[in-house]
């Protein structure tokens, strides 16, 4: 795999700040930020005179947890419009998430929100081995989803190439990749496996193709897929994390020379861990909810938000700015069998270490009594038609050694579980409503 890493002088000046300007900047921007919102915003005047805080009682960063949270409902009460914090004209952008229940959660962007979002896309692409004049495939989708137009700016902004090919028609991005040549894709981690299955069943060898970097996110995905895919590739496989309400993808992203977690854009997303029970801050290292404040948004500021994802904060590495630790999951997908907590991520790490398995799979669960089950669907590889069992069965153990619980497993063939073209649906809920 060839070195992607930028030189320091490709780099913003930012990216390599000393900590104390870092800090400098962001402390000014959190207190426009918070003005900003509480001026403009009925519900965050609202919510902040509950709680009986100002916005001139940020005085320092650490002031920022005397302030209410926001969560996703707050979003939904306030649909469409309700969150903006300037007029509806000087928006130039909607973007909307589906939701799987009820109303979309919807975002706006100014020209200037725009700009910041390119800028820290194409930072991120820059860091996971992108350059001026590379060929980018982006199979992110297109539309009311973040994805798509996001990393499409973003590469514009950096003098790539891009190919909008958006997700889908599995066939045709296995051509295009064939005759375009990019240098790089963008595609959630689980619908590159399909890509990789329809070369395989074109008789073509995934590693001859002419990708040097996959950039992957919008759902969880492990270090063990990382080498799935590296391996399955030739090509360097990185993490890139985001979400509509924050901005969309390139809120944090990973560095292609050390691969040890996500950076963390800190100078215009400022991200907190709390402890999901307690709600307070914990400590840099410490497990808990990721929780952002937007420092320089203008269309829809957004204080202490509730992202649901968990991981924990870490010093920075390869820029001064703190890492995110690969997402575990989130709290949503967060299944208890027998007061054993467990995620999809767990059992993914699990699977990619048999041998007979592919990483094709899903959680079901289902109700037996008054007890959770969980079976696990998952495929068993190519060629390896009379192990699929033994597959199983060593998945089993593993999952009762590791995590300590009992689970079914269920190993279909090839192609036996459902393909998405963007975010998989890792779980399957069978149990009865209650
Ligand atoms: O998924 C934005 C995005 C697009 C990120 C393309 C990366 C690449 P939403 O649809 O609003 O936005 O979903 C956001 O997806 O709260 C996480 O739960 C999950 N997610 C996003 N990136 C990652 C990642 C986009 N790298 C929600 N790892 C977030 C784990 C991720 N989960």
């Amino acid at each position: 795999m060839d070195d992607l890493r930028p030189r320091p002088d490709e780099l913003e000046p930012i990216e390599t700040a000393s900590m104390d300007e870092l800090r400098g900047l962001q402390l000014d921007r959190l207190r426009t930020s918070v003005q900003h919102a509480y001026d403009n915003v009925a519900h965050y005047r609202d919510s902040f005179d509950a709680a009986g805080v100002h916005p001139d009682d940020v005085k320092s960063l650490d002031d920022l947890s005397k302030l209410p949270f926001t969560v996703k409902s707050d979003l939904r009460d306030n649909y469409p419009f309700g969150m903006f914090a300037v007029p509806r004209v000087e928006v130039s952008r909607i973007h909307a998430s589906s939701g799987t229940t009820g109303r979309p959660t919807v975002v706006g962007y100014t020209r200037d929100d725009l700009e910041t979002w390119a800028t820290v896309m194409a930072r991120s692409i820059r860091a996971a081995g992108g350059r001026r004049g590379h060929i980018l495939h982006n199979a992110y989708g297109y539309g009311l989803f973040t994805g798509g137009l996001g990393a499409h700016a973003g590469a514009e902004r950096l003098g790539c190439t891009v190919v909008p090919v958006s997700g889908g028609m599995t066939e045709r991005q296995v051509q295009l990749i064939q005759d375009f040549r990019p240098d790089i894709i963008m595609v959630t981690p689980s619908y590159m496996l399909s890509v990789i299955d329809e070369m395989e069943r074109q008789g073509i060898d995934p590693r001859s193709t002419s990708l040097k970097v996959g950039i992957f996110g919008a759902e969880p995905w492990t270090n063990d897929m990382r080498h799935e895919m590296e391996e399955r590739l030739d090509m360097h496989a990185v993490d890139i994390y985001g979400l509509s309400e924050i901005i969309g993808p390139g809120v944090a992203s990973e560095c292609v020379e050390t691969k040890d977690g996500l950076t963390v854009w800190e100078d215009h997303f400022f991200p907190e861990v709390v402890d999901s029970v307690t709600l307070q801050p914990v400590a840099d290292g410490e497990e808990g909810e990721l929780v952002f404040t937007s420092l320089t948004k203008q269309a829809m500021p957004i204080i202490r938000y509730r992202t649901r994802d968990l991981t924990r904060l870490l010093p920075g590495t390869a820029r001064t700015m703190r890492r995110i630790e690969k997402i575990t999951g989130r709290t949503d997908d967060m299944m208890i069998l027998r007061g054993v907590n467990l995620f999809p991520t767990q059992i993914e790490e699990l699977i990619l270490q048999v041998r007979e398995l592919s990483p094709h799979f899903q959680c079901v669960l289902s109700r037996s009594g008054n007890l959770d089950e969980l079976t696990v669907l998952v495929e068993h590889r190519e060629g390896v038609e009379g192990a699929g069992a033994v597959g199983g069965a060593e998945l089993q153990r593993l999952v009762k050694n590791r995590i300590g619980v009992t689970v079914g497993v269920d190993v279909v063939t090839p192609g036996g579980i459902e393909r998405s073209v963007g975010k998989m649906r890792r779980i399957v809920d069978n149990r009865p409503q209650r």
